[in-house]
């Protein structure tokens, strides 16, 4: 396989009005990261993925893009992106940007001229399709709840428009040949403007099947789940080769595709060697959390349940296709809360999620925060969310009948805005996020979980150090899978084999002790989270959450 400089990745996703604001308006921007390049560059990463920073209303944070050629004042300007591009260098980080085309916002010229001549060259841009006076073209909810179609004009007007997230968020329409162009024309640019390439937003749903008469609904909006209908369309292919061979193919860049849930043959199409994106994001493990009935009683089961995930995923993964693992990201709550019982949160089950996909084969990502183990942030109303999903989907929830109470614990502990508060740098006021008032508020637990106190911080610099060690590295990177010990209930094991190289990779993922017997002449621990590990000839004991990379010699 042709080696890639971006084979060696390790990723970082930057929400950037959260992480540091360089100006004091509250709102954290480009000059924010640009003060904590050394942060970055300490911590070991190589790769910043930059969540949108586009010119937005930010309706929904910059997924609602308004110009694709500007940056948002909000986070600065051309120039300051250039600097961030050349200072990132001198300490070897690459800079992505976030590529948000499935959509634009409404407030796009192109969808104001569309609304102004629904007829004209515009309209076409977009996917506008005739209904009734009162009743939409279809009875399709879309990914953020509600009707996928929003009505054009007065109550008597029959055009709507489709949207699969919120209505600011306009469907563009990829079967459109300009379109595409004007596209594929703007990726080009920010290439040759310095960027080593795109996070791709949502990029399985540009293909829409409009081969479809309403379903029958039990629900009481009447409404039915469209995703089978604009996700993974059939001919998705087509589009998404012409959009690699346009533009990424052009250039020596990294592209992540987000893409909902791919079957196994689709993973090859999304990521291997001819695929459509250099890698995609990989999402097993988003929808669990303990909390939920089925694990709130018996935490292990879920355990059980993402070992069965990551083993079936790993051992049938082509050979060329690269995945992008992740823990976090800024769609889902923190993951110590959502994988980790209250009562056993602590430095040791911290640690221990983190690693357990860090050495899986694949490009690891870390998400802002998690490298201090910064959770959650429930709220007492529904009211102090911000994210226009959570509102809309709690609406959604007292309509399909449950409690006001039921729904604000839900997103109490699932909403994804508990990811975005802003990072907490130190214990001072707002954390050190900004002088000014933060745009969102610092979770009050910042005197504990901040970066200057951090000792979860200390172990992902050393986390990072072994994934990037040259001795170790092509073994993390290209090296064999086969799962260990599958039969021991809480432990999740496995090893990594390259060149004759065996590593055996421990994760005991349970408040209590375990004991494997290993076959071996020697070996070497190259990773651990606690300081000392009970290894006795063949038998190793592990202990409550215990991390244990060890080198088979
Ligand atoms: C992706 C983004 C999410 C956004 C949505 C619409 O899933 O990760 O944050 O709301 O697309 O652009
Ligand atoms: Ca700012």
């Amino acid at each position: 396989m042709e080696q890639k400089w971006w084979h060696s990745a390790i990723g970082y996703e930057i929400y950037p009005k959260s992480f540091k604001d360089g100006n004091g308006d509250g709102i954290g921007d480009l000059y924010g990261v640009l003060e904590k390049l050394d942060y970055l560059a300490d911590l070991g990463i190589n790769l910043i993925w930059l969540c949108p920073i586009n010119k937005s209303p930010m309706v929904d944070h910059g997924y609602d893009v308004a110009d694709y050629e500007e940056i948002d004042p909000i986070f600065g300007d051309k120039d300051t992106l250039k600097l961030l591009i050349t200072e990132a260098k001198k300490r070897d980080i690459k800079i992505i940007l976030d590529l948000v085309v499935n959509h634009s916002s409404d407030q796009h010229e192109w969808f104001q001229k569309a609304l102004a001549n629904p007829d004209g060259p515009y309209g076409d841009y977009y996917i506008f399709r005739k209904g009734t006076a009162t009743e939409a073209p279809n009875n399709w909810y879309g990914i953020f709840n509600g009707s996928t179609w929003e009505k054009v004009g007065d109550d008597q007007s029959d055009l709507y428009y489709l949207h699969i997230f919120t209505k600011e968020q306009p469907d563009l329409n990829w079967e459109n040949q300009k379109l595409r162009e004007e596209i594929y024309g703007m990726i080009r640019r920010w290439l040759d403007f310095g960027i080593a390439g795109f996070r791709v937003d949502a990029i399985s749903h540009v293909k829409k099947n409009f081969n479809y008469t309403n379903q029958h609904s039990e629900r009481p909006d009447g409404l039915y789940n469209g995703m089978a209908y604009f996700n993974n369309v059939t001919g998705i292919v087509d589009i998404l080769q012409e959009l690699k061979s346009e533009t990424f193919a052009q250039y020596d860049c990294f592209t992540v595709g987000e893409a909902n849930t791919p079957t196994p043959a689709q993973l090859s199409e999304y990521a291997g060697e001819n695929g459509h994106f250099s890698s995609v994001f990989d999402f097993f493990h988003t929808p669990y959390h303990v909390e939920e009935d089925q694990f709130r009683d018996n935490p292990l089961a879920l355990v059980e349940l993402l070992k069965e995930k990551i083993f079936n995923l790993h051992q049938n993964l082509a050979k060329d296709v690269f995945l992008t693992n992740i823990t976090e990201n800024h769609d889902n709550a923190r993951s110590i809360d959502k994988f980790i019982p209250k009562n056993l949160q602590n430095f040791h089950s911290a640690s221990l999620l983190g690693s357990v996909n860090f050495f899986l084969r694949g490009i690891p990502f870390l998400y802002q925060g998690q490298e201090i183990g910064m959770k959650n942030y429930p709220k007492k109303k529904i009211t102090e969310y911000k994210d226009p999903t959570t509102l809309r989907q709690y609406d959604e929830k007292l309509l399909l009948r449950e409690s006001p109470e039921e729904a604000l614990s839900y997103y109490n502990r699932a909403s994804r805005e508990h990811s975005r508060t802003p990072m907490q740098w130190d214990s001072s006021e707002n954390a050190g996020f900004s002088t000014g008032i933060p745009w969102f508020e610092v979770n009050p637990n910042k005197n504990e979980i901040h970066v200057e106190k951090s000792l979860l911080l200390a172990y992902y610099k050393k986390m990072i150090a072994l994934r990037k060690n040259p001795d170790y590295q092509d073994n993390w990177i290209y090296g064999d899978f086969s799962p260990l010990f599958s039969e021991k209930e809480g432990l999740i094991s496995y090893e990594r084999r390259h060149n004759g190289q065996k590593i055996c990779c421990l994760f005991q993922c349970r408040n209590s002790k375990c004991t494997i017997f290993l076959k071996k002449d020697g070996l070497k621990v190259l990773l651990s989270n606690y300081e000392t590990n009970i290894i006795e000839d063949a038998t190793i004991t592990l202990r409550p959450f215990e991390v244990l990379i060890l080198e088979i010699v």
